[in-house]
């Protein structure tokens, strides 16, 4: 019984990470793209096909779609998120799970100070040059989170996509 539930839970967070791995991979292409227009090519360039302000509207979308999927996936971890603070035995990964949640935080702090309180000031300039130091950061820690996980999401693949016997 106890094994069936442990499974379930195992499906239930492999899909979710599935369905977060898309929209997360565009927020970080995206985000690329946009810094070719914040390092001064002008809007009406295309990239890929579109132009500066359609690639920085589908980050902000991406964003949007990201966060309350990226709070799902804390809050299905929500043990380790208690456990931050306490002094049980960590994984070996705690670490860079650490690295990757403060990351995130700061690069969704500082996007959002900049487009929803301070749109217009000075200061959200600022924050935005912040804000894409951090997403190479992010994008660093993001590829070491997938590289961590990459043997249990094969097996979780096997398990839900092969062949039955
Ligand atoms: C960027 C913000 C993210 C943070 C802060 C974060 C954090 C975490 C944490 C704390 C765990 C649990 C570690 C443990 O139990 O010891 C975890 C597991 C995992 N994360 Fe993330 N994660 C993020 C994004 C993602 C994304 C976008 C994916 C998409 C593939 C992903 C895939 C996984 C996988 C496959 C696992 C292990 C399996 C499971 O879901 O239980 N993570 N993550
Ligand atoms: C947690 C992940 C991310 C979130 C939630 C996010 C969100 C946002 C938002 C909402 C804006 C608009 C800010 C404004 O209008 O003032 C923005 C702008 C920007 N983002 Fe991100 N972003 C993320 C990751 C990245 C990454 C990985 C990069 C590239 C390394 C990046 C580069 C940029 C740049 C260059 C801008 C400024 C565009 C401009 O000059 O108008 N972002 N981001």
């Amino acid at each position: 019984m106890e094994r069936k539930t442990k499974t379930s839970k195992a499906t239930r967070n492999y899909y979710l990470d599935l369905f977060t791995l898309v929209p997360f991979l565009f927020l970080l292409i995206s985000g690329l793209v946009v810094l070719r227009y914040h390092g001064g090519t002008d809007h009406v360039v295309e990239t890929i096909g579109l132009n500066g302000d359609i690639w920085l509207l589908v980050h902000k979308v991406c964003a949007v779609t990201v966060l309350p999927l990226i709070v799902t996936h804390l809050w299905l971890h929500a043990y380790w998120v208690k456990n931050i603070f306490s002094k049980k035995k960590k994984s070996k990964n705690n670490d860079m799970n650490i690295s990757l949640f403060v990351v995130f935080s700061l690069c969704v702090l500082t996007a959002f100070l900049a487009w929803l309180v301070f749109s217009g000031k000075p200061v959200a300039d600022l924050l935005r040059e912040v804000h894409n130091k951090l997403g190479f950061a992010l994008i660093f820690f993001f590829i070491v989170h997938l590289k961590n996980y990459f043997k249990w999401l094969l097996t979780m693949t096997k398990k839900s996509f092969g062949k039955k016997k």
